[in-house]
């Protein structure tokens, strides 16, 4: 019988192992070549800058902001130790609407986009982060507020693929969303995320169009959402 991931939550010293899995992963989703079309150009700057998202990410995990959460299996060579083989990124209530005005409170803000990065097509990341921002407002928070989880990523080692743990990894925040009497689940899917989704009951709320003035290329991706009552 095949094991089944564990989860648990990340802690800082995991960033190498978020970002060995995001590097190999995330490619496959087409928004990552989108937005970072000259990473085989620039490794170097590619995984500097993977890291330090991770490493954001992980501190907005600190001021409650994000719940990262890693799947891990027992290692092949010595079946004692475990390796960690997927992750997601859930965004919390209390961070999804914008505060203004109010310095006391932590800023949950997503990780910046560091544009001076030389992998990434600046104006992609803006284009792309703008029109995200504005269909997550109209589709999810104008909805449901705060009262959502929203999971802004997803990935699996593609050596450990098919193996449960995206599934796991996606039950556990509705597990955490039906505890806290939640009204929904929220995400943007990528093509091969899509599947999965639908398997677990989410639904198509629209298609996300992302494309900068005076490039061919664009980019659609569905915003879904699970519905708890
Ligand atoms: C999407 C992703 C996270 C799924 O992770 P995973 O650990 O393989 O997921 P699971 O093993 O739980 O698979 C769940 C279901 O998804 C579907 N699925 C996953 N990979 C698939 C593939 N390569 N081809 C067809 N269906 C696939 C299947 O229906 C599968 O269930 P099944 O194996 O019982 O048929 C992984 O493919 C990935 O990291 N992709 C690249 C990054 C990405 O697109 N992330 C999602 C961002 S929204």
């Amino acid at each position: 019988m095949e094991i089944k991931p564990a989860l648990r939550r990340a802690i800082k010293s995991d960033v190498e192992a978020i970002s060995r899995i995001a590097l190999a992963s995330m490619a496959l989703d087409p928004q990552w070549p989108y937005r970072f079309p000259l990473a085989s150009v620039y490794p170097e700057d590619h995984k500097k800058f993977t890291r330090i998202r991770y490493t954001e990410y992980l501190s907005n995990q600190d001021i409650g902001a994000f719940d990262i959460m890693l799947a891990e299996l027992p290692s092949n060579e010595d079946p004692s130790t475990t390796i960690p083989i997927a992750f997601a990124i859930w965004q919390l209530p209390g961070s999804h609407i914008k505060r203004t005005g109010n310095k006391q409170k932590p800023s949950t803000k997503p990780p910046s986009d560091h544009l001076n990065r030389r992998d990434a097509s600046p104006v992609r990341m803006q284009q792309f982060r703008k029109t995200i921002s504005k269909a997550k407002e109209e589709w999810f928070d104008n909805r449901f507020g705060e009262s959502q989880m929203c999971l802004t990523t997803l990935a699996t080692h593609p050596e450990y693929m098919r193996r449960g743990a995206g599934s796991a990894l996606c039950e556990w925040g509705i597990r955490k969303a039906v505890a806290e009497n939640l009204k929904a689940v929220t995400l943007f899917s990528s093509p091969m995320g899509k599947r999965l989704y639908t398997k677990l009951g989410f639904r198509q709320v629209g298609l996300v169009h992302t494309q900068v003035e005076g490039e061919e290329e664009f980019l659609e991706f569905p915003g879904m959402i699970l519905e708890l009552k």
